[in-house]
């Protein structure tokens, strides 16, 4: 298999410390894939531990999720960039002014990361979105908000494989859409409900695919990361080997 100058895969760093995050890190090709902190171990470990992901040579998604005024978004958007992270989200729930501030901050940011949005949160039901005030339905309330999002100027959003064909055919070529929620066909599910194989995302026009436990709790993670891998270097239109 050959490098892949743009890697789809981003392996979840869901662990608890910087030790087994630098262990799993060490176990995973930087060319085969890019690393995803999440607010757990950027609480406990902090930036420090993303500057040795960085230095390490891996792309890094640094999952925070920023929903707050614009100004501070802004900033915390800057203080990211910093880090020489290629990738950082928001809440689109934030509102488009927060949006463009954050796009506006890292503009001069010497190598600028990706930003994306998150739109409504897949945790939140029907009635979730309705109890929260929202008149219309979680499915049309996240193609509003990516919309916001994009006419932000941002790269793209966080979905789940199923929202990715409407948004791919909404907003065309050119719009990252990172989605979470992915299984091999062989996998547990653990606790993710809608899942989708990496091929099945990939063909729904999904740019990234965000994978944990399949990976992590793997007994050999390179091969596991491998072998997804090879589930998608297929034509597009054909079937995964
Ligand atoms: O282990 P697993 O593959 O389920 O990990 C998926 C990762 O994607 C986790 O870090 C999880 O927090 C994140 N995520 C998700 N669903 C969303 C948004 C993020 O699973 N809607």
């Amino acid at each position: 298999m050959e490098n892949t100058p743009d890697p789809r895969i981003i392996v979840a760093l869901d662990v608890p410390g910087a030790q087994e995050a630098l262990a799993l890190a060490a176990r995973l090709p930087a060319a085969r894939c890019r690393l995803k902190v999440g607010k757990e171990l950027f609480v406990a470990a902090g930036p420090a531990l993303v500057e040795q992901l960085v230095q390490g040579g891996h792309g890094v998604f640094l999952d925070l999720k920023f929903h707050d005024i614009p100004n501070t978004v802004a900033q915390a958007c800057v203080a990211a960039a910093r880090l020489g992270v290629w990738m950082i989200n928001v809440h689109a729930a934030g509102g488009t002014r927060m949006m463009r501030a954050a796009r506006e901050a890292i503009e001069a940011a010497p190598r600028r990361p990706k930003l994306v949005a998150v739109t409504v949160l897949t945790s939140l039901s029907v009635e979730d979105v309705a109890e929260l005030g929202f008149g219309e339905a979680p499915a049309t309330l996240a193609l509003r908000w990516a919309a916001l999002a994009r006419d932000s100027g941002l790269d793209g959003v966080v979905c789940s494989a199923q929202e990715a064909g409407a948004l791919r055919g909404r907003f065309g070529p050119g719009f990252d859409l990172v989605t979470p929620g992915i299984r091999p066909p062989d996998a547990a599910t653990d606790d993710q409900s809608r899942v989708a194989t990496p091929a099945a995302a990939v063909r729904a026009g999904a740019t990234y695919l965000v994978i944990g436990r399949p990976i992590t709790r793997a007994a050999d993670p390179a091969q596991a990361l491998a072998a997804i891998q090879a589930q998608l270097d297929f034509p597009a239109t054909g079937e995964p080997s």
